[in-house]
């Protein structure tokens, strides 16, 4: 393996991150939205929250700045405000709703509460050319857009002009083409309004000068020179799940240091048909990727013998992880890094209004404190990114669709989706299941608009009649969700048909099961998982 030129790497990073765009996060449900949309048009950005030390900004030198959406109104005592040293940059600023909201009171408009709010799907009319709409929108057309708004705009600043209006909102869009500083009332973020992405990227590019400089092919070769730098010639670990995230980051730390990097895929027995087998012919099969497999279902499964509390499961689980994950990393005689599949999400710092940590819902289980515990450097390829660019990267990085595309799948496994106690024949009647649902969901084409499909066993036993006889048998129920983040859910509407199909091939081709039932409940109320 060859360090790379210092000047190169450097050469590399500059391309890449070339154009920077700053969002500043007021507290929005959908800014990560925002984040996404740019880095989709070819731009670099970081989220930041309004109360970030905004010394570092000068060094960040974005090209362009948006400000976001959040809960507050500016006429609270305690109102964010857009830092001064923002408008001294003089570059393109773009205010959405609260980020609107904001400009307005604080460069000489005025903002009031108002009787009229509007949530959801409206239309505004568009009075006036802006750069925003080049390609998209003209003047004197109707264009539907997605408000969420209590307080709005009554007055707006000198040096501005309302371009386009609506019901609600007599200043929609408002624009200072010549200080380019522009504020929208509603969220060009999110889906529900169509061309939203089109004018976040005629503020980017149009307005901001963005060349679209961010891809996956140039994060890998940087990222591959970064791994190099870091790693030298030492040895790194990584704890394998079978999942898109340990998949890609294995994969890229392979590219960069070759066998300087040993995977470890504790399998804990709580895995899907198929999948364990699946990861050691993709990694040490195909990749030639040195990868230790430890069994470890026994020591799993008996330790949950019994334990019916999902926490306890949880943390059963996620206990033991640790400890095999150390025994086995022992056994290789010392490395000095560990690499995570640390996301982008996981890293951003989030505003709080409410202050105080918040209920637990669920441990989730992950190998955090490992680190610490093992003495290790941490290497973390992915912390740059979001989900959807970790599974391009993937593809640039040639990675089956399979595992690319693969649903996320919880860490304690398939233990959750046993309510009450667990055996080995329980799994087994859940992997059969759980089987023939994902292959109807696959032939049917469906997979990929479906966040997250997957059966749960019940702990009842129903009465039910085949042929002649009387049947006392285990009921399932199937789940299906649409998410952007597994934050939020809704059900999946499956047709009639497919879901009678579905219920049919279970009840015939599954001994042990009579009675299927589909989950409709969205999150929240419910979660995504049942435990
Ligand atoms: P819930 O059930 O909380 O799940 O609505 C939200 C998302 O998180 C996944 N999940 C987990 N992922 N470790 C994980 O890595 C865990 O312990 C865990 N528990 C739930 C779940 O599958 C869904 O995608």
């Amino acid at each position: 393996m060859s360090l790379p030129e210092p000047r190169a790497m450097h050469d590399l990073d500059a391309r890449l991150h070339e154009d920077r765009i700053l969002i500043l996060d007021f507290g929005s449900q959908v800014t990560q939205l925002i984040a996404r949309r740019v880095r989709e048009s070819g731009v670099y950005c970081e989220i930041w929250p309004f109360t970030t030390d905004i010394s570092r900004l000068s060094d960040f030198a974005p090209r362009g700045i948006i400000l976001s959406g959040g809960p507050a109104s500016v006429h609270d005592p305690d109102a964010p405000r857009i830092p001064e040293e923002i408008f001294a940059l003089n570059v393109p600023i773009l205010g959405i709703c609260y980020g609107q909201q904001a400009l307005c009171a604080q460069l000489g408009g005025a903002v009031e509460s108002h009787e009229h709010r509007e949530f959801g799907r409206a239309f505004i009319e568009i009075v006036d050319d802006c750069a925003l709409f080049r390609g998209a929108w003209a003047r004197g057309h109707r264009e539907q857009v997605w408000m969420s708004h209590g307080d709005r705009v009554t007055k707006i600043p000198p040096g501005f002009t309302a371009v386009a209006v609506s019901e609600g909102a007599p200043f929609a869009i408002i624009a200072d083409e010549s200080r380019r500083i522009y504020g929208v009332q509603f969220h060009p973020e999110v889906v529900h309004t169509p061309h939203g992405a089109a004018l976040l990227r005629n503020f980017t590019h149009g307005v901001a000068g963005c060349k679209g400089t961010w891809t996956m092919a140039g994060f890998r070769d940087l990222e591959i020179a970064r791994i190099r730098q870091k790693v030298g010639e030492g040895r790194v670990i990584c704890g394998l799940s079978g999942g898109v995230d340990s998949s890609v980051a294995a994969k890229l730390i392979h590219e960069a240091v070759g066998d300087q990097l040993t995977c470890i895929f504790v399998d804990p027995g709580l895995l899907r048909a198929g999948e364990a087998e699946e990861v050691v012919k993709t990694f040490r099969g195909r990749f030639n990727i040195q990868l230790v497999h430890r069994d470890a279902s026994e020591l799993f499964l008996n330790a949950l013998a019994g334990v019916t509390d999902p926490e306890t499961k949880r943390k059963t689980i996620g206990r033991l992880f640790v400890e095999v994950f150390e025994e086995e990393a022992a056994k290789l005689g010392g490395a000095q890094f560990l690499a995570q599949g640390t996301l982008y999400p996981d890293v951003i710092e989030s505003v709080s209004f409410t202050g105080g940590p918040s209920v637990t819902i669920k441990s989730h289980h992950n190998v955090g404190g490992l680190p610490e515990r093992m003495k290790m450097s941490l290497v973390e390829p992915l912390r740059e990114l979001f989900k959807d660019e970790v599974r391009a990267l993937g593809r640039e990085l040639g990675l089956p669709d399979i595992v690319v595309n693969r649903h996320p799948f919880p860490g304690p496994g398939l233990a959750i989706r046993v309510p009450g106690d667990i055996t080995r024949e329980k799994l087994d009647l859940l992997r059969k299941v759980d089987t023939i649902y994902l292959e109807e969901i696959r032939n049917a084409g469906l997979y990929d608009a479906i966040w997250q499909a997957f059966a749960v066993l019940l702990p009842v036993r129903t009465v039910g009649v085949m042929g002649d006889g009387r049947t006392y048998d285990q009921a399932c129920a199937l789940r299906a969700v649409t998410s952007s983040d597994g934050m939020t859910a809704e059900v999946y509407p499956f047709d009639f048909a497919f879901l009678n199909r579905v219920a049919g091939r279970i009840v015939n081709e599954v001994r042990g099961i009579n009675r299927v039932t589909y989950d409709i409940t969205s999150k929240p109320p419910g979660t995504i998982e049942w435990e």
